[in-house]
């Protein structure tokens, strides 16, 4: 696997990479990969010829009161395990080669950041939406991995794909992959690994909780009562506040007050101990995953 800081360099690689007509998949992470990640990377693998993961901590997606300096860069142990997974190149710009002395663009997606997690993080999807369209220009894939666990994240990434004429609206570049998560549920994150024992024991009450709740739903008990039953029991659980815990249309994020038939989906993030973890579910009449 190849090792690439600087944008010439990588230029000459994609190209290498590309010659014959082989497809290309990026998958672009922050790094203190997990199972989660290495997911995205064998997806990867079995839907292109060559895979390129990137690992980049964007400042632009924190803001000064979140984790940017903490936040975990475990780069040796990310090299081995993308190199163990049989990845063909890590790109891993330096900021100032992703944003130069002078730079000055913002890609913003407008309406979809300013639900959820948009809400409570103002101008974090900008940061996304910025990084990944370069992201996609530096490394000029055919398809692109993420998870579904970053619902909204995926959901802006689509539409921006969509409104730049970076995707064909028929053939998505931007591929999401299901949730990796513990045996008790919780989902997988970097940010896991802020959470003390006990906190570890409790945060999984959140996805039992959400699973009940979307079987709630998906047996037409009303709405509102049990998404207020659910913040009841994550906060009875051990976490300490909970950002919101809505029922959402899948695509658009509109909030729904019934299921309707359209795709829908239980979305949550909640406080515990340092960590804000987040989590999403389906919700329909046929099938809860
Ligand atoms: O999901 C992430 O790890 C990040 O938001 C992403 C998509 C790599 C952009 O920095």
């Amino acid at each position: 696997m190849q090792t690439i800081s600087r944008l010439d360099d990588l230029r000459e690689a994609v190209s290498a990479l590309k010659s014959g007509g082989k497809t290309l998949a990026l998958v672009p992470t922050m790094g203190a990969l997990h199972p989660g990640h290495m997911a995205l990377v064998r997806e990867a693998r079995a839907r292109a010829d060559r895979v390129a993961v990137s690992i980049f901590v964007n400042p632009r997606q924190f803001s000064p009161a979140e984790d940017l300096a903490t936040y975990p860069r475990p780069i040796e142990a990310d090299r081995a395990l993308l190199e163990a997974e049989g990845a063909d190149l890590l790109w891993l710009p330096t900021a100032q080669e992703m944003y130069p002395a002078g730079y000055a663009t913002t890609v913003s997606v407008a309406g979809l950041d300013a639900v959820l997690c948009g809400a409570a993080r103002p101008g974090h999807f900008d940061g996304v939406a910025t990084v990944v369209a370069k992201l996609f220009n530096q490394v000029r894939p055919d398809l692109a991995l993420f998870g579904e666990k970053d619902w909204q994240q995926l959901t802006i990434l689509r539409r921006m794909a969509r409104d730049l004429d970076l995707t064909h609206p028929h053939a998505d570049m931007i591929l999401g992959v299901p949730t990796i998560r513990e045996p008790d549920g919780l989902a997988m994150s970097s940010r896991n690994q802020y959470l003390s024992p006990e906190e570890r024991t409790q945060a999984a009450a959140l996805n039992r909780a959400m699973r009940a709740a979307a079987a709630r739903i998906a047996a037409c008990e009303p709405v509102a009562a049990v998404l207020a039953d659910l913040k009841t029991e994550v906060l009875t659980a051990g976490f300490h506040a909970v950002d919101y815990g809505d029922l959402r249309d899948a695509e658009t994020l509109e909030d729904m007050a019934v299921v309707d038939g359209r795709s829908a989906r239980l979305l949550v993030a909640a406080h515990i101990g340092k960590a804000r973890l987040i989590d999403n579910v389906a919700v329909d009449l046929w099938t809860i995953s």
